[in-house]
Order: structure tokens, then C-alpha cells, then sequence
């Protein structure tokens, strides 16, 4: 049963969730969260999408068991290979996942050229075919994976030079290209926005989605009566299949606040339990 004081579940294969719960957190103070990250399964975006899906289809189970009333994919990867997967085993639940900002890349472009920055899964689902179909028309698009980056955002590298170099990788060639525009496609990216703007230069956008994500779930609470109308702040929990000491540390680093992290443990039928 859902009450409008439960939690709202938000998951990605790591700390890249956080990018969106940073905006959740931001638009809707009153409501509760429980986080979960997978790290012991992260990365997933080299991952086959029955993978991806079994993974996602577990968390789904462990939030609904904490009384989640909506849950967000905070992971464009698990979106990509999952969602519509999680609509049809759970037709009861709201989720609200990501999808690459193809759309208003493509309103706001000049020279009609955009970078996508996304993990192979993203890339290889049906979900960004699908909305680069739609919304774009007449617009080039340049993708790349940036191997190794979600790695490097894992350990709150965000500034290193091992880190810069794979962002310059993947953005000096499509700055050759003319791009004026690029989306980050992957939910742990907005956390190296600083660095990418300083390799792109003051005249490339940089799209994050999170804000619109945010913005998409508060529109859905509304919709269903299931906003938290109490006045304090809402709670956070935050629970990882990884160390929680270490995700603790690059909590500290990404969110600028500290908060205790709990354990859990995949047992061999993928199903989640307390540590
Ligand atoms: N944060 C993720 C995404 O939005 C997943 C990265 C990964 O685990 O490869 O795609």
C-alpha cells in the first residue's frame, strides 16, 4: 500500500545515481529516499541486457520491500536494458527512468552537431535508437563510451589527469566535428560537468538531465496524490552491494554531505538481503 510518507527508491549500478538524487533532493526536500547503489556489480554498461535486467529486476524487490511508493532508474544503462523489463514484471509500480537528452540537444543545437557521452548497453538499446528517431531529425550525432570513466568517478576521481585524458579522448574529436552541444547520457558524468567544460570551452552546452528527471517525478507524485506533504526534510538511507566505508568516502566527495551507507549482500538467486 502506498502512503504518501514512504520512500521514494532510487537505484543505479553505483555512486552515478546520486547525480540525479542531488536534483531530487534539491526540488522535493519533503521526501524520504532510500539510495541503492550496486557496486558490486558496477560497471554495467559492458553487460548483456538479460544481466542488467535480472540485476535491476532484484533491486526493484529490495526497495518495494522497504515500502518505496515510486522508484527512479537513476542509471541510463539499466533504463536502456531494464525499464520496460521492470514495467512488465512489476505493472503495479511507477518507475521513472532516464533516457539520453537527444530532444533538447537537438531544439537548442546551432551547428547542428551533438555529443552523446553513454555506456555501450545505452548505446546498443532500443530506447536511444528510438528517441534519436524522434527528436533527431536533421541533427549529426557523435557518440562515444569513455571506457573507464565510470571507474573513475566510482573512486571520486574527478579531477585527475588520468581522468581528463578520457574525456579528451572522447571530446577533441567532436570538437573537430563542430559540436555545440553534448549530452551526458550517463548518470555519473554530471559530476565531472567542471572538467568537461574546461576541455570543451565556454561555447559547447552541456546537458545534464537530472534537473528534468527531478522535475518528471515531482509532476508524477502530484498526478498520483502521492506527494509528501509533512514539513520537515525527508530521510536518506543509502545501502551498497560494495564497501560501505568506501562509498561513504566518495559520498563525502560528490555530494559535499557526509551519511551513513549500509551493506547488503546478492545472495545466489539474486535476491538482496541485509548484511
Ligand atoms: N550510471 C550509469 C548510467 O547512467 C551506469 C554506468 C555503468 O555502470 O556502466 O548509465
Amino acid at each position: 500500500m502506498n502512503t504518501k510518507m514512504n520512500p521514494i527508491g532510487v537505484f543505479d549500478s553505483g555512486v552515478g545515481g546520486l547525480s540525479v538524487l542531488r536534483a531530487m533532493r534539491e526540488l522535493l526536500p519533503n521526501e524520504s529516499v532510500i539510495y541503492f547503489g550496486d557496486q558490486g556489480h558496477v560497471p554495467y554498461g559492458p553487460r548483456s541486457m538479460e544481466e542488467i535486467q535480472k540485476f535491476s529486476e532484484g533491486i526493484t524487490k529490495f526497495l518495494l520491500e522497504q515500502n518505496c511508493k515510486l522508484i527512479v532508474v537513476a542509471c541510463n544503462t539499466a533504463s536502456a536494458a531494464a525499464l520496460k523489463y521492470l514495467r512488465g514484471r512489476f505493472p503495479d509500480v511507477q518507475f521513472v527512468g532516464m533516457e539520453p537528452a537527444v530532444k533538447p540537444a537537438a531544439e537548442i543545437t546551432k551547428t547542428g552537431k551533438v555529443g552523446v557521452l553513454a555506456t555501450p548497453a545505452t548505446f546498443q538499446g532500443a530506447l536511444y535508437a528510438s528517441v534519436v528517431e524522434r527528436f533527431g531529425a536533421g541533427v549529426e550525432f557523435f557518440q562515444h563510451t569513455c571506457p573507464g570513466l565510470v571507474g573513475q568517478i566510482e573512486k571520486g576521481d574527478l579531477e585527475s589527469s588520468a581522468t581528463r585524458a578520457i574525456l579528451e579522448d572522447a571530446l577533441l574529436p567532436m570538437l573537430e566535428k563542430n559540436i555545440d552541444t553534448v549530452v551526458l547520457g550517463c548518470t555519473h558524468y554530471p559530476f565531472v560537468i567542471p572538467l568537461i567544460e574546461r576541455i570543451v570551452g565556454g561555447n559547447v552546452r552541456v546537458i545534464d538531465p537530472a534537473p528534468s528527471v527531478a522535475r518528471q517525478v515531482g509532476r508524477l507524485l502530484e498526478a498520483r496524490g502521492m506527494t509528501n506533504e509533512a514539513e520537515k526534510a525527508g530521510r536518506l538511507e543509502l545501502f551498497t552491494s560494495g564497501d560501505a566505508a568506501a562509498m561513504e568516502i566518495v559520498l563525502l566527495k560528490l555530494m559535499g554531505e557526509g551519511g551513513k551507507v549500509r551493506s547488503v549482500n546478492w545472495d545466489d538467486k539474486l535476491k538482496i538481503t541485509l548484511r
